[in-house]
This record gives C-alpha cells, sequence and structure tokens, in this order.
C-alpha cells in the first residue's frame, strides 16, 4: 500500500457462533495491521466484551501458533445488551476511550446487524469479515468455517453409515445451519445421503414416504436423511416421528449438534481466513467501511453490510436436483 493509511488505530473482534477458522483471521488481521504500523486491540468476548471494556493491546507474537486452532482465542458471546442503544453507547465510550478509529468484525448476520447500528450511531469505520458457519452470508462464495463443518458433518455421516448398513437402519442426522441448507446440501452429497432435507426447497413428507416404501420394497434396508435444522417440516426429531407415524418404520435420530462449530480449521478455512482478515485491514486502511470483503470466483469482493444479510444467497444451482438423481 502507497498512501498513508486513513487510519492508525483498529479494533478487532469476533461475535456470534465461533466458526473453525476465526484464529486464523485474527492472526491475518493483527500481523496485517502491524506490517502498515497500525496498533492494533482485541475487543474480547465480541460485543459484551467491548460494553465491558475488555480491550488489550495485541502485539504480532499474541497471535502465534493459533492458524490450526480452532474457537476464537478472542472469544466470543451473543450480546442482548449490545442491541440496547444504551448497550451500544457504553460499547462506544471504550472504544473511543482507547483511540479505536475503526473496526473489524468477524463473525455472521446478527454480529453485521450489530455493526451496522454501530457504524450509523457512531461513524465509525467498519469492515465485516464472514465467519460462520452456515455459510449464510451474501457477497462471500464461503464463509470461514463452513469447510471445516461440512468435513466435520461428514464424518459422523461416514461413521452412521458403517452402523445403520450393519444394523439394517434408517437414521435421520440432524446438521446445523439455521435457516440456511448449506451445510446439509454439502454434507448428505458428499455423504450419499438417500434423502436431504433443507430449508431452500419444500420438504413433502409424503413423497418421502413413498420412497422409503419403494426402496423397501427394493430391499433397501439402511439409509441415511440429513436434515437441515431451519427445515420447515422440522427437525430430525419431529421428522423422524412424523415418518414413523405415517409409515410404521422404525428410524434412529443423531443430532450433530456443536461438534461442528469446533475442532482444527480445513486448509480451505485457514487460507480463506487468512486472505480475507488480510484484505480487511487494508480496506479499512484504505478509507473503505461498513461493508464486508469476501471471495467470489476466487476474486476479493466488497459487499454493503446491510446486503450481506438483506439478500438471500442462493445454493449452487443444479446441487438439489443432482443431489435427487444421484440418491435414486
Ligand atoms: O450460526 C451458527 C450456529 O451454529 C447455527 O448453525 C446454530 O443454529 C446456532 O449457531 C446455535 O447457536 P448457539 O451456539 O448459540 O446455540
Amino acid at each position: 500500500m502507497s498512501e498513508a493509511p486513513a487510519l492508525s488505530t483498529i479494533g478487532v473482534y469476533t461475535s456470534g457462533g465461533d466458526s473453525p477458522g476465526m484464529n486464523a483471521a485474527v492472526r491475518a488481521v493483527v500481523r496485517t495491521a502491524h506490517h502498515l504500523q497500525l496498533k492494533v486491540f482485541g475487543i474480547f468476548r465480541g460485543y459484551s466484551g467491548m460494553i465491558a471494556g475488555e480491550i488489550k493491546p495485541m502485539e504480532r507474537r499474541s497471535v502465534s501458533n493459533i492458524v490450526q486452532q480452532g474457537g476464537t482465542i478472542i472469544k466470543t458471546s451473543r450480546s442482548a445488551e449490545y442491541f440496547t442503544a444504551e448497550g451500544r453507547r457504553q460499547a462506544y465510550e471504550h472504544i473511543r476511550a482507547h483511540g479505536i478509529e475503526g473496526l473489524i468484525c468477524i463473525g455472521g448476520d446478527g454480529s453485521f446487524r450489530g455493526a451496522v447500528a454501530f457504524h450509523n450511531e457512531f461513524k465509525i469505520p467498519l469492515v465485516g469479515v464472514p465467519g460462520t458457519i452456515d455459510n449464510d452470508l451474501y457477497g462471500t462464495d464461503f464463509t470461514i468455517g463452513y469447510d471445516t463443518a461440512v468435513a466435520t458433518a461428514l464424518e459422523s455421516i461416514d461413521k452412521i453409515r458403517d452402523t445403520a448398513q450393519s444394523h439394517d437402519r434408517m437414521f435421520l442426522v440432524e446438521v446445523m445451519g439455521r435457516e440456511a441448507g448449506f451445510i446439509g446440501l454439502a454434507s448428505g452429497i458428499a455423504g450419499g445421503a438417500e434423502e436431504i432435507l433443507i430449508p431452500e426447497t419444500r420438504t413433502d413428507l409424503e413423497a418421502i414416504c413413498h420412497r422409503l416404501e419403494q426402496r423397501t420394497h427394493r430391499h433397501k434396508t439402511s439409509l441415511i436423511m440429513v436434515v437441515s435444522e431451519g427445515d420447515e417440516a422440522g427437525g430430525a426429531v419431529e421428522i423422524g416421528e412424523k415418518l414413523r407415524a405415517r409409515t410404521g418404520m422404525d428410524f434412529r435420530v443423531c443430532i450433530l449438534g456443536h461438534t461442528q462449530r469446533g475442532g482444527s480449521p480445513t486448509a480451505a478455512d485457514r487460507l480463506l481466513a487468512s486472505r480475507l482478515g488480510y484484505e480487511a485491514v487494508r480496506a479499512l486502511a484504505g478509507g473503505r467501511a461498513n461493508v464486508m470483503v469476501g471471495e467470489v470466483n476466487g476474486e476479493i469482493v466488497y459487499t454493503p453490510l446491510e446486503e450481506t444479510y438483506a439478500r438471500k444467497k442462493p445454493l449452487a444451482s443444479g446441487l438439489v436436483e443432482m443431489a435427487a438423481i444421484l440418491a435414486e
């Protein structure tokens, strides 16, 4: 960067549900800031720590040996207090007291909503880095942590497949993703699931029952249905009960839950986190504000923060149809 940075002191925080690769992003932010001779503070525990003033300077070495670690060393939280005007005012007082002139928020849609409110009220430049396993932010092909979460879900699905086959059992495996089916679709396709239930497509339980009965006639005795937690027909337990009531068949349910949020990030997540953390600092130093930095088709793009959650990110085209054909 040839021009002088637009600011001299920045703060970085992780917010909302943690995701594997957040540490790699924090490391990239801290190291890039030092490279550009910016002072960088870590704001601990997301918005809760901003309100409480848990803010500490971060030196280059404070982020040593974390690129491979899941979680976030600067911690995270979901803060209800921050969503009050008084909470944000307290947060701003601490930001100002530390001389912080720009912020980098690593998180998902809820964190970005909070960031927009802060930017609007206090005019502090803010750049978002997409960190969530859900992959549900518009303006980036992938969010940090999604690839690892899919790999973790897949490892479990593969294991469940072994026991399902041995016992001739049918399983419903519930994966995370909130209102989005990215984790469900990817882990379902990669795990060869016979049915994939995601919020983006209508779940027709009658049609599923019909296919189950057809499979039974073909002597297919074990199968896996991947259910995204946000599916409109319910979670895996509820859907299992509905299917049992309609068919009289027996189902086992496995909810993968928070295992999907932990673990060492994959190479893809470490690379994405490093690149987006690096570019976020350069964007802030270059005078950008109120945008998320993302990667689309291998290129860095900046999307207004409001658009990242107001616009619906589509599933990759053709995947749903393909999944149905491959499961026949
Ligand atoms: O947004 C990430 C996520 O893991 C979602 O997939 C899930 O619905 C939610 O967070 C769980 O949140 P919590 O950890 O607060 O229960």
